[in-house]
């Protein structure tokens, strides 16, 4: 793709959904699920959802699961670690809505697996 190709999404967002029944800690057990819908339904409903706009995904575990639950945006390559829906509720409206990333949640550097 060249520099000029426009993208078909403006912004793509992936929620972890994993879930692990061994035990070993997931985004699944942290509300991972319900925040998804809430974004996803949050973008719909603004008018933001669709081509040259956004799009909102699950996605399997992205392996950073210390700092879950897990949220990336690309295309600017952005790591979340959200707590709850208000969460949400603020990287809808300051990063995907306005390109302003939401740096009070942004996933420590340090956290991996
Ligand atoms: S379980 Fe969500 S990042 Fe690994």
């Amino acid at each position: 793709m060249s520099e000029t190709t426009p993208q078909y999404y403006q912004r793509h967002i992936f929620f972890c959904l994993n879930e692990r029944t061994n035990g070993e800690n997931c985004c699944a057990q942290h509300g991972a699920q319900q925040a998804f819908e809430h974004c996803k339904a949050l973008v719909k409903q603004q008018g933001l959802a669709g081509a040259g706009k956004v799009r909102v995904n699950k996605s399997g575990c992205l392996d950073r699961c210390a700092g879950g639950p897990i949220a990336v945006v690309y295309p600017e390559g952005i790591w979340y670690s959200y707590v709850d829906i208000a969460d949400i509720e603020e990287i809808v409206e300051s990063h995907l809505k306005n390109g302003v990333v939401v740096e009070r949640l942004l996933t420590p550097p340090e956290l991996g697996r």
